[in-house]
C-alpha cells in the first residue's frame, strides 16, 4: 500500500508541484448564496493568491465577459520578464444548482477546472477556490482573492482571509501579486 501511493505520488507529484498538495479529499466550502454571473463580469485584479505554477508573472488580471450562451469568454493577462502575456479561457455554470460553482479552463484539451466564488459584494472583492481530488488520496487547490482596482484594503484582505479560514482553507502560503507599475509596460 505505502509502496502504490509513493508510486502514484512520483507520477503526479510532477503536476502539482508549485501548488500546495493536501491529503485527503477536497473540502465543501460554502459559496457566494444567489451568485450573480452577470454582475461578477467585467475586469478583476488579482490581489493575493496560492502559489500556482501557471502563474509567475505580475500585474495579473482577469476580464470575464458573458456570452450569449451564458457561458464566459475569459482573458486573463500578466506581465511576466517585461512582456504582456494573454491568455482566453471559457467558463461555465458547472452547477445549476449552484451558480457560484464555476468551471473554467484555458484549452480545449483540458477539463473544466472548478472556480468557486466562496464570496462576493461585486463592486470590490471577490473570493475565489479551486480544489480537484486526486484518487480521494490528496487535493490540489488553488485560492485567489480579487478586487476591481489594483489594491485592497487592509481590512478586506482580512476578510478574505476570515472566509478561507472558516471553510478550513489553509492560506498561510498566500502571497500579494504585484501590481505596480502595470500602466508602462
Ligand atoms: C473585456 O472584454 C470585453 C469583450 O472582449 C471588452 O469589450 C472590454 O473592453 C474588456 N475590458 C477590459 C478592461 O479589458
Amino acid at each position: 500500500m505505502t509502496g502504490s501511493i509513493a508510486l502514484i505520488l512520483a507520477v503526479l507529484l510532477p503536476l502539482v508541484s508549485g501548488q500546495v498538495p493536501h491529503w485527503g479529499p477536497c473540502p465543501e466550502p460554502t459559496t457566494q448564496p444567489a451568485f450573480n454571473l452577470k454582475q461578477f463580469v467585467g475586469r478583476w485584479f488579482e490581489i493575493a493568491k496560492l502559489p500556482a505554477q501557471f502563474e509567475k508573472g505580475r500585474c495579473i488580471e482577469t476580464n470575464f465577459t458573458l456570452k450569449l450562451d451564458n457561458s464566459l469568454r475569459i482573458i486573463s493577462s500578466e506581465i511576466l520578464r517585461g512582456e504582456l502575456r494573454r491568455i482566453e479561457g471559457v467558463g461555465v455554470t458547472e452547477d445549476l444548482k449552484n451558480p457560484a460553482k464555476l468551471g473554467i479552463t484555458f484549452s480545449y484539451v483540458l477539463p473544466y477546472t472548478p472556480y468557486w466564488i466562496l464570496s462576493t459584494d461585486y463592486v470590490n472583492t471577490a473570493v475565489v477556490y479551486s480544489c480537484t481530488d486526486i484518487l480521494r488520496l490528496f487535493h490540489v487547490e488553488f485560492a485567489w482573492v480579487l478586487s476591481r482596482s489594483r489594491s485592497l484594503p487592509a481590512a478586506a484582505l482580512e476578510k478574505a482571509a476570515d472566509i478561507f479560514a472558516k471553510n478550513s482553507i489553509d492560506v498561510s502560503r498566500m502571497t500579494n501579486t504585484r501590481q505596480q507599475g502595470c500602466e508602462k509596460a
